[in-house]
């Protein structure tokens, strides 16, 4: 097929989902979000009240979630979560410090696997996560590491925040986003990590733009 797979993983706040965006739009390819999912997945339980902690209930919870990505009349993907948007819900401060002990439990990522490899399968696709690489398409064509220092990461999530109405000084962030780093990378299931043959990418000095630009050429110098 003619159609590639691109695969963009990282840490949180590392610009993934903006260069992943705007990758897709430029190659006219889908873009997944699958932090997003697990997010949906997260907010259905918060809000149905089952613990987290409840392993069994929170799988059962993730096999019977329905999670669409559309385009609104603007172009913008939206999330959708059993027929509900929930693009701007899933990005709060209580989901994102609940969302890794979410994310862990194998249940809740082999459902989630399977919704992700079946949106991929047949069309050009850019996916973000954290195990997309290593595990979700692990013959994806191009493989990136997007990665930057915590405190830039969170100075970013500083600024998403304060564009939602929530203001949180950059201490509080900096030790919040290292510890779902540490979640992330030392879990049992898939954790975060780079394969070898994914290119590294510091972000931490470079614009989103430049990121696009740098993906860009490695696609068209691999056709
Ligand atoms: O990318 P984002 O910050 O929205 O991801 C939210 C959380 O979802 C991550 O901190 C991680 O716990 C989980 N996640 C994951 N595997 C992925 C993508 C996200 O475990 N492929």
């Amino acid at each position: 097929k003619d159609q590639k797979v691109i695969a963009i993983d990282g840490p949180a706040g590392a610009g993934k989902s903006t260069v992943a965006k705007k990758v897709a739009e430029k190659l006219n390819y889908i873009y997944i979000d699958t932090g997003a999912m697990y997010r949906a997945v997260t907010i259905k339980a918060l809000n149905q009240g089952v613990a987290l902690s409840d392993v069994d209930a929170i799988v059962k919870l993730a096999e019977n979630t329905d999670i669409k990505f559309v385009y609104d009349e603007k172009g913008n993907q939206r999330v959708i979560m059993d027929g509900q948007d929930v693009s701007e819900a899933i990005r709060t401060p209580l989901v994102t410090n609940n969302v890794s002990e979410v994310a862990a439990i194998p249940g809740v990522r082999h459902a989630m696997v399977k919704l992700q490899r079946e949106m991929a399968a047949n069309q050009g696709t850019v996916m973000d996560g954290r195990d997309i690489a290593s595990y979700v398409l692990p013959n994806a064509d191009f493989k990136f590491f997007l990665t930057a220092s915590p405190e830039i990461r969170a100075a970013r999530r500083q600024k998403d925040l304060f564009a939602q109405g929530f203001e949180v000084s950059l201490e509080q962030l900096t030790r919040e986003i290292i510890e779902r780093d540490r979640k992330d990378s030392q879990r049992e299931m898939a954790p975060l990590t780079r394969v070898p043959e994914a290119e590294l990418i510091d972000t931490s000095n470079i614009t989103a733009d430049q990121v696009v630009d740098l993906i860009i050429s490695r696609v068209l110098e691999g056709d």
